[in-house]
């Protein structure tokens, strides 16, 4: 009886905003912002931490504003009241997961939570800023409740949102729509924060980004980006590198013109195109989207996909080169990027989120044929890597060879197994590594890298039982405290997960917030919160941490695959390549021998 009362009073705690009798009140160089007082609780302790949210950073980047890059909010005309979030950005709805009724053009709010306690150091608190996921279509800062990781930490944290979709990244190559317009949101999100966190409290030199997923991928854009010195000194990249093969575009000029033709707008020229979707309503975008995947499924959209495009200024040349490119060329943004600090992970089994594209309807009792794997997975797998490049059967012969359990080739349970491998390898595993690399292969350079692997009570996606680690997605709700929009996820109000993922929640608050404080997720505090030292990583050790019930120090995560993908099937491709080319200019190799310079005789 007790114990259900205290419970009670604790939910209670959580769910009812409580108003201190002071209002929190800054005074910004824009104009004075009030916000919210509210207690919140983790374990067992209670904090205060105000909270101002949906604070305008941008003007709504509507009518002619739209598909433009954001201009600032500018000051205030009377104190503001910043204490309800603002609306999100239009969702795309790939994913069902994220239910989302009330979205507005008018979405460019930030939110910030700063703890009530004094900061660690005298210039003021470390802050937090932190980039959505969603696959740069969904989502919105407003999920990720900022208060107990501020809290616990004692850091402030700032969520936002940015554009998404074809309003945030079209890209018909001229200035009328130049594309990366979300990139640029989150950049101006982070001026904002350079100029007004003082206000609050913050330390503007002490800013880390951090980033799930898109976010994640977005956390390393910025991160690669050398006009955004003095803006943040680190970053945190959770499953997500801007290496990921496949993503960027040159432009989205077919995809503009699927839309509008999709609109019934004339298609005959670019002009045409733009004015009709410049005139379009929000909602009648997202429609040609849910149209296009209601009738075509999943695969269908790359039809409706605005990626990220290499507009020739904020992404100059296709990142997933990054790799290739630190060995062989001297690259300002790859020596901009190695003077900021990273901390770079993957979950433990991220490829087990692309079985949802599979389209069975139960997942639990999954089998893949032989047949399947061989002739639709891996072909998929690599038309997704090498894009337009025609792959040399050579190449599929060696991914079969590594995606397949020996002892038990054409058994469909271990099948499926090795593809949520080749699924994790390609998108998340591979592309990480790649990163961590790229970032760590230099002098005084501050990298570490970690695995979380545990499966947790709860996952963020649908997951099948047979997946015994964690999914994409699964390391937020302990990073966040679980202090997370549970109910509109998951459905599930008044979330409490078990003890030991708690004490797991608040090793990975301090480890993200030490990092924040000092570039090192080992200090300032320890004692008795980890037991292992996270060692930093470099080429020759790549030492890294593996988070689980029990953390532990590990070395060469992945490394394996990643030779195996950017070495080995690298120069399997340029010899076939090569070849080709002494073929096609000298006949067949029957009639002649050519040696490795070309010169056959
Ligand atoms: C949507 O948001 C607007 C602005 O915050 C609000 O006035 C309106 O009541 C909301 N509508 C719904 C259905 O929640
Ligand atoms: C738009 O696309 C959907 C799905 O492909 C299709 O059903 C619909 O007929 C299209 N509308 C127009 C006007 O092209
Ligand atoms: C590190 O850089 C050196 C010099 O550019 C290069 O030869 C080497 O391949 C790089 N190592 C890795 C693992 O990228
Ligand atoms: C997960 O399952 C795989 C394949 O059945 C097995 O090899 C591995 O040991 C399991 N790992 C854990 C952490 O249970
Ligand atoms: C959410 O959960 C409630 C209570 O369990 C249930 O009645 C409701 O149908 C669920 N909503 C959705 C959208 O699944």
């Amino acid at each position: 009886m007790a114990k259900s009362l205290a419970g009670k009073f604790i939910l209670l705690c959580l769910v009812n905003p409580f108003l201190s009798a002071e209002i929190p009140s800054v005074s910004t160089a824009l104009g004075t912002i009030t916000g919210e007082t509210k207690h919140v609780i983790f374990q067992k302790k209670q904090y205060d931490v105000d909270k101002y949210l949906g604070i305008p950073y941008a003007k709504p980047p509507t009518g002619k504003l739209r598909f433009k890059r954001p201009q600032p909010y500018g000051p205030f005309a009377e104190a503001y009241s910043a204490t309800k979030f603002g609306l999100s950005c239009p969702q795309s709805f790939f994913l069902h997961f994220v239910p989302e009724e009330n979205t507005s053009e008018d979405c460019l709010f930030l939110n910030i939570y700063v703890p009530r306690q004094g900061p660690d150091e005298p210039s003021g608190h470390a802050i937090m800023f932190f980039i959505h996921g969603g696959g740069f279509t969904m989502g919105s800062g407003k999920i990720y409740d900022g208060g107990v990781l501020s809290s616990v930490g004692n850091v402030i944290v700032v969520t936002i949102n940015y554009r998404l979709g074809l309003l945030g990244f079209l890209d018909i190559d001229n200035v009328k729509a130049s594309g990366n317009f979300g990139f640029y949101d989150q950049r101006l999100a982070l001026q904002w924060v350079n100029e007004n966190i003082g206000a609050f409290g913050g330390d503007k030199d002490r800013v880390t980004i951090f980033g799930e997923s898109a976010g994640s991928m977005s956390v390393s854009l910025q991160m690669m980006f050398p006009q955004n010195e003095g803006l943040f000194r680190s970053g945190i990249s959770e499953s997500g590198a801007l290496t990921l093969p496949g993503l960027y575009l040159e432009n989205n000029i077919e995809i503009a013109k699927y839309y509008a033709e999709n609109m019934s707008c004339s298609v005959e020229d670019m002009d045409e195109v733009f004015s009709c979707l410049q005139s379009a309503t929000p909602e009648s975008i997202i429609k040609v989207v849910s149209d296009t995947v209601a009738s075509g499924g999943m695969a269908a959209t790359v039809k409706v996909g605005t990626a990220p495009t290499i507009d020739g200024e904020f992404i100059k040349t296709n990142p997933a080169d990054l790799y290739r490119k630190a060995v062989n060329e001297e690259s300002e943004e790859i020596n901009f990027f190695r003077t900021l600090k990273l901390m770079n992970g993957v979950n433990g089994k991220e490829g087990a989120m692309f079985l949802l594209m599979l389209g069975s309807d139960n997942l639990d009792e999954l089998e893949i044929t032989r047949e399947q794997m061989n002739t639709q997975q891996i072909p998929g797998a690599t038309a997704m890597v090498y894009g337009q490049r025609t792959v040399p059967e050579v190449v599929k012969q060696l991914l079969i060879a590594e995606y397949t359990d020996w002892e038990n080739p054409d058994d469909p349970k271990k099948l499926r197994e090795e593809l949520v491998r080749l699924f994790g390898d390609i998108y998340f595993n591979v592309p990480a590594i790649e990163m961590s690399l790229v970032h760590s292969n230099a002098s005084d350079v501050e990298s570490y890298l970690y695995n979380f692997v545990p499966v947790l009570d709860k996952r963020l996606l649908p997951t099948p039982n047979w997946v015994n680690m964690s999914n994409h997605g699964d390391e937020l709700g302990p990073v966040f405290g679980y202090n997370f929009d549970y109910k509109g996820l998951l459905n599930i109000s008044d979330y409490t997960p078990p003890e030991w993922e708690l004490e797991l929640s608040e090793r990975m608050m301090t480890y993200w917030t030490n990092f924040a404080k000092t570039s090192d997720p080992n200090k300032p505090v320890s004692d008795d919160v980890s037991s292992v030292v996270w060692p930093k990583y470099d080429v020759t050790s790549q030492s890294y941490i593996k988070i689980d019930r029990e953390d532990s120090v590990g070395q060469y995560l992945f490394a394996r695959e990643t030779d195996f993908w950017k070495n080995t099937l690298t120069a399997v491709f340029d010899a076939t390549e090569h070849a080709q080319t002494i073929t096609s200019q000298y006949g067949s190799k029957d009639e002649q021998t050519c040696g490795k310079d070309g010169t056959c005789g």
